[in-house]
């Protein structure tokens, strides 16, 4: 893609957006990122319009409805609704105004639950999904199969979706009602810090084995998506395709904050999973993989936690 293209996201202002706008901007790469209120997904008339208006050449979508565990046991129908209507709007609305190059995210929920093996392009749709996203699930499925069926009847139209494994980075939520893994260890560990804990409690015994990526990681993986449009696989994983015990994420977050503490692991409480990886051979075909470390990752998403000032609101309130 030239550097006079037009480039469309949706979901600037979350996480993901954050982070690709911020790298983008680093590259001099300029990005049309209209927020929720500039234009809302869930209207599929002001979509269209949006659409035949701008014509960009590549949109990027990157909006949706994410939430944790409990929100998605709550609210399975708002999960699975919305996901499934800004994907089908946006998408439809791309189809419709003739832009030919789309690349949607989709998220490693799509896959099979309790896979023994790392988790390729695919295995999507081959087994029974999470029970406690399913909706979520459902949408994405549902979202990428229609970027795949659009280019099936019409090989014109280019519409890929990328998998990405579970992310952490500069922007992320620290707030433990909402939380995921990483930045709940970082906010975990400097509380300790701060008030002197002689000993942090981790749930079960800490074997546990996840894979976070570096949100800046994925960043870069959409813009060379973009470089490399016509080479991009339909479907492909964005991962680390190699995972950190639980215990990892602390002992390297301990370094990271200064917390010199113990740790105590609580083996009354649940583990959740034992693994879940993805496959990223396709990616390394593709010549892309993640760089970041995990000590750099945490470095600099502290650092954001820090400097952003989230770190004082939540320990204020
Ligand atoms: N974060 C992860 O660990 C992770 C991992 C794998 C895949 N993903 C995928 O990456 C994508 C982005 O995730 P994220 O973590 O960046 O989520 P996020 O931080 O919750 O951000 C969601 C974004 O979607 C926008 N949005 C929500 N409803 C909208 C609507 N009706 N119209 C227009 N925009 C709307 C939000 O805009 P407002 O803030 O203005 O409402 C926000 O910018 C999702 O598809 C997710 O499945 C994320």
């Amino acid at each position: 893609m030239s550097a006079k293209s037009k480039i469309l996201l949706t979901g600037g202002g979350g996480m993901v957006g954050r982070n690709l706008l911020e790298v983008a901007a680093a590259r001099n790469v300029e990005i049309i990122a209209p927020s929720s209120r500039e234009l809302d997904l869930m209207d599929r008339l002001a979509v269209s319009s949006y659409l035949k208006y701008l014509k960009p050449d590549c949109v990027i979508h990157a909006a949706g409805r994410v939430g944790g565990i409990q929100a998605n046991l709550r609210e399975p129908v708002l999960f699975l609704v919305q996901n499934w209507d800004m994907g089908q709007n946006l998408i439809m609305a791309a189809r419709d105004a003739g832009i030919k190059q789309l690349i949607n995210l989709g998220s490693s929920c799509m896959y099979p639950r309790n896979s023994p093996d790392a988790l390729r392009e695919e295995d999507v749709l081959s087994g029974a999904l999470e029970p406690t996203n399913e909706g979520y699930a459902i949408a994405k499925c549902a979202v990428a199969r229609l970027c795949d069926y659009i280019q099936r009847e019409n090989p014109e139209y280019h519409y890929k979706t990328l998998i990405p494994c579970n992310l952490y980075g500069r922007y992320d939520k620290f707030d433990p009602a909402h939380s995921h893994l990483v930045p709940a260890v970082i906010h975990k560990l400097h509380r300790a810090k701060e008030n002197g804990v002689a000993a942090v409690d981790i749930w079960g015994d800490g074997s546990a084995r996840r894979e976070f990526m570096y949100a800046g990681d994925l960043a870069n993986a959409i813009l060379s998506a973009i470089d490399r449009f016509d080479t991009l696989p339909n479907l492909m994983n964005v991962g680390l395709g190699h995972d950190f015990a639980v215990n990892d994420y602390y002992r390297v977050g301990a370094q990271i904050v200064g917390y010199t503490g113990e740790f105590e692991h609580d083996l009354t409480k649940p583990v959740g999973m034992m693994r879940k990886l993805t496959d990223v051979s396709r990616a390394q075909d593709w010549g892309w993989s993640a760089e970041t470390s995990l000590e750099d990752g945490l470095r600099a998403t502290y650092s954001y936690y820090l400097e952003s000032g989230v770190a004082n609101v939540l320990s204020a309130g």
